[in-house]
């Protein structure tokens, strides 16, 4: 019999029950409704709303229910219709009448708000230190390779000298600002909508200052109609998680490259690669391969949310419950995700001589030579056009810049010296990229120190 069932002369069709029912997912949130519902009984006590003895019986009924749930005394029953009824049937069953209390004075359109919220107001902290995590794993990775001279590309053509610090360093920045991100979701999502009753608040004498305070909300929602029907952080939360998998799906892309024989800058752990059911040779990056995948995945939660919400008339209407399985889906991916790629990284090998290697093909030191003669005085368009003419030189002559001998430079321009050889060496090309934010030695250990410094929080 369902609680509602009052108003019905027929017992609800066996399928439509099914159709209904979010208990098998929003189960997950059996801590929160019970910590929302424990706040809500304190609070209707202390208001005289319900007798003192009736709060304290569901409280401490409330207590014993999230007890044994927790070690596996009381089980899920399939016949509830949310996780919301299946509380409060449990404690009208233990407490008797008292229980039938619990639900005055609110609505489980104002009561899944707050489980909801207080549920990812956690997670926003669970997911951010996971990001903390990979930052960990990136700033080891960095502090190896300050002097680890490499290829930067644009348009996946060599293009300039950096270093693997500074590489990986840039992916530090994108995760950076995913914390900072989450930590303004959570700000947003810091205020209680309890209190809200179904749409339009209620009539008895409630205190909504109480409830925030037990539950530890900075602010309580201003209006009845949006605090049942905001689902603006849970949007909020999908795109932060769409940016993170977004970032790691792009880091990704490199270390699926760079394990590749074409690159061969890096080697994967054997525990974190697979092999072929075919080809014996094989070894497959799966995971960044499948962290790839995932971002698709979590888009498309963010996708369907925003899609749900879409048109909807105030208040609440029953689409919404839709919401939960798209964000429980992208949290326990981008999760899993965050972690797995942490120890991928903390396990792989930097060659360090193929990556110097690749540095010195490709003439990523042609602008260094450029600028050589820019420091000589020469217009920068005219140095441009001299280093065009002698890279196209070294091409046709199977030479680099750093094999050509002085005379061959010097029928290209008379101000080549022996200076030449110093300006296009690639660590020095490095190193005096000294502009703030550029690769060398100094500015990657400002990067370094920032890292460590936020880290250290
Ligand atoms: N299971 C519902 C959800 O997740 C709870 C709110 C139901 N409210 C209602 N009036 N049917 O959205």
């Amino acid at each position: 019999m369902k609680m509602w069932a009052g108003r019905f002369k027929k017992e609800l069709d066996s399928s439509v029950n099914d159709f209904n029912s979010s208990l098998s997912f929003d189960k997950r949130l059996y801590r929160e409704d019970i910590t929302g519902s424990i706040a809500h009984a304190t609070m209707l006590g202390k208001c005289g709303i319900i007798s003192p003895e009736d709060s304290e019986k569901i409280v401490a009924g409330l207590k014993g229910i999230l007890s044994d749930l927790e070690n596996g005394k009381l089980a899920f029953s399939d016949d509830a219709e949310d996780i919301h009824m299946f509380v409060e049937q449990v404690l009208t069953e233990r407490i008797g009448d008292a229980g039938k209390r619990l639900h005055t004075a609110r609505s489980r359109n104002d009561q899944v708000a707050v489980d909801f919220k207080l549920y990812l107001k956690k997670e926003c902290e669970e997911v951010s230190l996971l990001v903390k995590g990979l930052l960990g794993s990136i700033l080891r990775l960095a502090k190896d390779n300050v002097g680890t001279v490499m290829p930067g590309y644009t348009h996946l053509q060599r293009a300039q000298p950096v270093t693997f610090a500074h590489y990986v360093l840039a992916y530090a920045e994108m995760f950076k600002r995913d914390v900072s991100r989450l930590s303004d979701t959570a700000y947003r999502l810091d205020v209680m909508p309890l209190g809200s009753g179904a749409l339009s608040s209620t009539t008895y004498p409630i205190d909504r200052e109480i409830t925030r305070d037990i539950l530890g909300f900075r602010e309580i929602t201003l209006n009845s109609i949006d605090g049942v029907s905001d689902r603006d952080y849970a949007l909020e939360l999908l795109f932060d998680l769409s940016v993170i998998m977004m970032h790691l799906s792009r880091f990704s892309e490199e270390i699926i490259l760079w394990c590749s024989s074409e690159f061969g800058f890096i080697e994967l752990d054997d525990a974190y690669s697979t092999g072929s059911s075919i080809m014996p040779q094989k070894k497959n990056p799966d995971i960044p391969e499948l962290v790839r995948g995932k971002c698709g995945r979590v888009y498309g939660d963010l996708h369907t949310l925003l899609t749900v919400m879409k048109g909807l008339p105030l208040a609440y209407n029953k689409d919404m419950q839709e919401d939960k399985e798209a964000v429980f889906d992208a949290l326990d991916n981008t999760k899993i995700c965050l972690s797995i790629f942490s120890s991928m990284l903390d396990t792989l090998t930097v060659k360090k001589e193929e990556l110097r290697r690749a540095g010195n093909k490709g003439f990523i030191n042609a602008t260094d030579a450029a600028d050589y003669l820019v420091k000589k005085g020469m217009p920068f368009r005219d140095a441009y056009k001299i280093i065009g003419g002698l890279v196209a030189y070294c091409i046709e002559n199977k030479k680099t810049l750093d094999t050509l001998s002085l005379e061959e430079y010097k029928t290209f321009s008379g101000l080549f010296d022996e200076g030449i050889y110093k300006s296009i060496d690639l660590v020095n090309c490095v190193n005096e990229r000294k502009a703030a934010g550029g690769p060398s030695e100094e500015s990657v250990k400002r990067q370094i120190e920032a890292l460590e410094r936020l880290l250290a929080e």
